[in-house]
């Protein structure tokens, strides 16, 4: 695999990410990476390039962060570093899938796009998951509640939404990750109160 344009793919996501705290740094985008890669090893009919690209630049486009429309953060780097316009559109059908089914509930078409979905999901529970959510609500503003109560409304309900039987396998511990620090949290809670 062309590992320099890997390499480049992170340092151009560092430079992006550099000033978020709202919990797309650039750890996060390494993280889905990571476990994109991992799940992929298990998905013979998975492009490795498409799934790593597609996970390092998951969020370079996202409109919660970036003004960009039509893939163009991702494109000027891809077309800057020379990728096949083919893969480039591969990588872009695979971002796109993640960002509007996060949105809609739909499923990605593609192989490549469900690999990168469970990643990116994998980020969001376990004890990687409960850190980022109540990094999420003081960099909003908000009380441990709001964050708790993000729990109930989606980060419970990923487990029975991945894609990948790696994904899947994952999560399960995460979301028993979460049940156990619910439990915890609400006994605490009632010491207190
Ligand atoms: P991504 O685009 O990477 O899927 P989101 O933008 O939906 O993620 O959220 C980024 C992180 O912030 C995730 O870990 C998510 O669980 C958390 N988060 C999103 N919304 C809330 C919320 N209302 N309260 C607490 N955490 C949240
Ligand atoms: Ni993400």
């Amino acid at each position: 695999m062309a590992d320099h344009i890997i390499d480049e793919a992170i340092d151009y996501a560092s430079r992006l990410f550099e000033e978020d705290a709202s919990g797309h740094d650039l750890g996060h985008s390494l993280r889905v990476w990571r476990g994109a890669m991992l799940i992929a090893r298990n998905e013979p009919s998975s492009d490795a390039f498409v799934v790593a690209l597609a996970a390092i630049l998951h969020d370079v486009d996202d409109h919660k962060l970036f003004l960009t429309r039509g893939n163009a953060n991702a494109r000027a780097f891809l077309d800057g570093v020379q990728v096949d316009p083919d893969k480039v559109e591969r990588i872009c059908e695979a971002i796109n899938s993640v960002l509007f089914s996060q949105n809609r509930g739909r499923r990605p078409s593609t192989i490549e796009g469900k690999i990168v979905q469970d990643a990116d999901r994998l980020d969001a529970i376990g004890a990687i998951g409960i850190a980022r959510a109540f990094a999420y609500g003081g960099a909003h503003g908000r009380g441990m509640e709001s964050s708790v109560r993000h729990f109930h409304e989606k980060l419970l309900l990923l487990v029975d939404e991945m894609n990948t039987d790696m994904g899947r396998k994952l999560a399960e511990s995460r979301h028993a990750f979460l049940l156990a620090f619910l439990d915890e949290f609400s006994e605490e809670m009632s010491l207190t109160v």
